[in-house]
């Protein structure tokens, strides 16, 4: 076993409000301190000066170093971007963009392969961005052969694999709402259940309503998945309480958010997972994460990295927006994109730099986290680790 010592740090954020030498803030941060990685996981956190003796030494340069973030909502697996969605909005044609239905066409056309190429692709730059845990939904197949090999690429790149057959109605049940639910509810969970860890579904207007998403969510917990919405992304709506009644990991854009809304999920154990480069995407408005968080609500940040609506992998700019457009303070921010998304994934293991954690980091080209927002849109990082290894050396 090889014990290495990250040495030289500016700032450590821990995410670890006990940590006897932290700041006792949720971000935890440590001045002075050092990190040991061991086997993959997190050996040692304190003050460098009592650091123990160790194989090899690093200096960081008087750079942050943050847990890795973790995107806990992303469509990676799909093909054919949506640039012609893109420039027809942008360019006053809305009309003439062809949506989620065309992306799902593309999709079935696809071969393994081709959907395989976008979605590494797509993963190689969450790494980049510092990201050092996915969760990737299916939903661009709508098939039962397609959605089950949608979930089957996801899983090579993660654990975190969701089900999200219930993204829209496909054109060939445009006339049968009732039968698509209902195959999504039976045959298409039975074939799907077992390469996935959770379900989703769009619970919105042009999408699910409350009573189709309540069926699909409740066939997937009586198959063992855990449940996760997309709630309230166009309109206010019934998705986030119904999520929070449900018990549901996330309840995942909440862009229109009545005080009922924000009541349930600060009462709930819901975390409310706020996409604000999907709204940036649609030229909506934001969500106020200010009155989540002073509600007492637990928000994490993520990518919604998918063709249409937020074609990005920049989990850096995300908390920058997360600061810059949400009202969220630049702590805030970090913690939602961090700790918030293993939250919203109910993982233990990541999102923190403590003992026994797996030993997934970021360091910043950047003395403090708070550059992260303040310099939007700048690459930053400097290096990413995952699971102890190197997979990332930037500026
Ligand atoms: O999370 N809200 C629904 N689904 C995606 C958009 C998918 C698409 O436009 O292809 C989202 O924003
Ligand atoms: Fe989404």
């Amino acid at each position: 076993m090889t014990a290495t010592l990250l040495d030289g740090l500016g700032v450590l954020v821990t995410n670890d409000p006990t940590h006897p030498h932290g700041d006792g803030t949720p971000l935890g941060r440590l001045v002075d301190g050092a990190v040991v990685l061991a086997d993959g996981a997190i050996a040692w956190v304190g003050p460098r000066r009592m650091a123990p003796a160790v194989d090899v030494r690093l200096d960081l340069g008087g750079r942050a170093l943050l847990p890795g973030f973790v995107d806990s909502h992303t469509h990676l697996v799909f093909a054919r971007d949506r640039v012609g969605d893109f420039t027809a909005v942008t360019g006053g044609r809305p009309e003439a963009a062809g949506g989620i239905a065309s992306t799902v066409a593309a999709t079935r056309a696809a071969d393994d392969a081709a959907l395989r190429t976008t979605a590494t692709r797509l993963r190689g730059e969450l790494t980049r961005a510092g990201v050092t845990t996915v969760e990737v939904k299916s939903g661009y197949g709508l098939t039962i052969a397609d959605e089950a090999r949608c979930l089957a690429l996801a899983g090579e790149l993660t654990d975190e694999v969701t089900f999200l057959g219930a993204h829209v109605v496909p054109p060939e049940y445009a006339q049968d709402r009732a039968g698509y639910v209902a195959l999504v509810c039976g045959a298409m969970l039975d074939a799907c259940a077992p390469a996935a860890h959770w379900v989703d579904v769009f619970c919105d207007v042009g999408a699910f309503d409350v009573d189709e998403a309540r069926a699909v969510l409740l066939a997937g917990q009586e198959r063992g998945l855990g449940l996760r919405v997309h709630a309230n992304q166009h309109a206010p709506g019934p998705g986030v309480q119904l999520a929070v009644e449900l018990g549901a990991a996330s309840a995942d854009h909440c862009t229109h958010l009545t005080d009922r809304d924000i009541e349930a999920l600060a009462a709930g154990s819901t975390v409310a997972t706020l996409l604000p480069t999907a709204d940036l995407g649609v030229r909506g408005p934001f969500p106020d994460a200010r009155r989540l968080l002073d509600a007492g609500a637990v928000v994490a940040l993520a990518t919604d990295c998918n063709p249409g609506t937020s074609f990005t992998t920049a989990m850096p700019l995300v908390v920058a927006l997360g600061v810059l457009a949400l009202g969220m303070t630049p702590d805030e921010a970090v913690w939602a994109a961090t700790a918030g998304g293993a939250r919203a994934l109910r993982r233990g293991d990541v999102g923190q730099v403590r003992v026994g954690a797996r030993a997934d980091l970021l360091c910043l080209d950047a003395p403090i986290p708070e550059y992260l927002a303040y310099r939007p849109g700048v690459d930053l990082v400097h290096a990413v680790w995952r699971a102890g290894t190197v997979v990332h050396r930037g500026r």
